[in-house]
């Protein structure tokens, strides 16, 4: 069964009198495990689809199933508890808490939630990212890649099935850029879904499959042979 399968979605903002059609009818499915790149131009609704799936904002038409379950008619209340529990977000900004260590910023959705500290999940995290040794540094003390892979744990913590990460990479150089894509690949063997929005091509072939979005409208799916399994 698919984890996620959305089925023609559409999206319209709306600016004073001006209508923006960002998403004209979008269909997309993914497995569990599968790694998905989204690239296209500026504007073509790669952030808009990622904020549907995401359950950020609602669409205008279309369907989101996650699960089976379809979760853009949810109440807020479940649709808080999917954002906490089922998806993990990275963005390209790292939205980190400066006064906070990089334990600290992983552990936050769990203080914020209430939920119980599991301490050697915390320690696991911390190796998946890279980070045992930088754990009690404060942000001001690390590095892009180093912010954004305590992003990344931070995402991880609530052992998310899914994880969407728009233009993860975007301000990093393309040494540091490898290195969360080594990280995602090693989420994805786990068996975490990756969708990630990307401007990289050379990034977007190590993952599975490559959507590209033009204008509102998905334009060409290519399998760029990485799926091993
Ligand atoms: N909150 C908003 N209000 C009005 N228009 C928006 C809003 N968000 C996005 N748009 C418009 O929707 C289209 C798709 O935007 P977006 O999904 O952010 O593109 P991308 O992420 O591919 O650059 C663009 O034309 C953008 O200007
Ligand atoms: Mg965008």
């Amino acid at each position: 069964m698919n984890l996620l399968e959305v089925q023609n979605l559409t999206k319209i903002y709306r600016r004073g009198s001006e209508e923006i059609h960002a998403l004209k009818g979008v269909s997309l499915t993914a497995r569990a495990g599968e790694f998905i790149s989204i690239v296209g131009p500026s504007g073509s609704g790669k952030t808009a689809l990622m904020n549907l799936i995401g359950s950020l904002d609602t669409p205008d038409g279309g369907t989101i199933l996650i699960d089976g379950k379809e979760i853009s008619g949810l109440p807020e209340r479940e649709r808080v508890s999917l954002r906490r529990h089922t998806i993990g977000f990275v963005f390209q900004q790292f939205f980190l808490i400066p006064t906070m260590t990089a334990r600290e910023n992983i552990m936050l959705p769990l203080i914020f939630s209430r939920q119980k500290i599991d301490e050697a999940w915390i320690e696991q995290i911390l190796a998946m990212v890279g980070l045992t040794e930088r754990a009690g540094h404060k942000p001001h003390e690390l590095s892009g890649g180093e912010m954004q892979r305590v992003a990344i744990g931070r995402a991880l913590v609530n052992r998310p099935e899914i994880i969407l990460a728009d233009e993860p990479t975007g301000n990093l150089d393309s040494a540091t850029a490898e290195q969360i894509y080594v990280i995602f690949e090693e989420l994805t063997r786990q068996g975490i879904t990756l969708i990630v929005v990307t401007h990289n091509p050379d990034l977007a072939r190590r993952s599975h499959r490559i959507v590209t979005i033009c204008d509102g409208i998905i334009h060409d799916e290519s399998s760029t042979g990485t799926d091993d399994s």
